[in-house]
């Protein structure tokens, strides 16, 4: 591994239900080093977004954990930890794909889209110990070798977009790379040229999208991501809202 921190503790599983929860149950039982890498050929149980499964076919795909602690992050701050994984995302998938032929967007909050389609997934999960922040769990899924999924999923993976396999702990070891150096650019406050790379791979930024909020379909300007990970958008009547992750769902986008 090419890197200070990142995925030097490597813990490999054949089978786990999920790298999320395995981790977050060591971090309750042993003491671990800060950028433990836990990686599984196949999760039984997958965990998503908003409560979701990730479901991916065994060894054909990476799905693993990494354990941080952005002790130098407030709590209104965790969303820059989102921000590093998808940028790490996007810099893998820069790297095995032709970019010239592949449109690469960053899909709020931290889905990664290749021409539309979703080819990979983070989630993170905080460990308080009391009030305080004591570790953070960012789960990474990244289609690679898969090349059929369930009807209506409108996913992706790199070898679709290639035509070949490719080498998953490669992938990994990439993203390792990538993750630590946006890692280190937040510990070292540079939020502005994390914010700034976010916002340029965001999907539909400055353009009406179509949301749900409430059951109610809504074409709304996409305006800004706010730095606590909200999404802030307006309508026609120069009203703006901002809603969270659990506020508002993804309808098709329009120009
Ligand atoms: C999403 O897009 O809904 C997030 C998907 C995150 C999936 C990864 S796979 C590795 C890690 N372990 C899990 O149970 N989930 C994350």
């Amino acid at each position: 591994m090419d890197t200070l921190f990142i995925g030097q503790n490597h813990i490999h599983l054949d089978e786990v239900d999920s790298t999320n929860s395995y981790a977050i149950s060591l971090l309750k039982n042993v003491n671990l080093t800060e950028g433990t890498l836990i990686s599984a050929k196949h999760q039984t149980k997958g965990r998503g977004q908003r409560g979701n499964l990730w479901n991916a076919v065994a060894g054909q795909n990476a799905t693993f954990s990494l354990i941080v602690k952005p002790a130098f992050l407030n709590e209104n701050q965790l969303f820059y930890l989102s921000k590093c994984a998808a940028l790490a995302l996007y810099d893998v998938l820069a790297y095995f794909l032709n970019t010239g032929h592949f449109d690469i967007k960053i899909k709020w909050p931290n889905d990664i889209l290749v021409n539309g389609k979703k080819i990979a997934g983070v989630l993170i999960e905080n460990v308080l110990s009391g009030r305080q922040l004591s570790w953070s769990v960012a789960g990474i899924g990244l289609n690679i070798n898969q090349t059929s999924f369930s009807d209506g999923l409108n996913a992706t993976s790199i070898k679709s977009c290639t035509g070949q396999d490719h080498d998953i702990m490669l992938a990994i070891r990439y993203f390792c790379t990538a993750f630590e150096g946006y890692y280190l650019q937040l510990k070292n406050k540079s939020f502005n040229s994390i914010n700034e790379n976010y916002a340029f791979f965001l999907f539909g930024l400055k353009s009406w999208i179509n949301v749900e909020v409430e059951g109610m379909p809504l074409s709304l300007f996409f305006e800004a991501v706010t730095e606590d990970g909200r999404i802030n958008l307006s309508d026609r009547g120069g009203n703006t809202y901002l809603f969270d992750v659990k506020q508002i769902k993804w309808l098709k986008l329009t120009s």
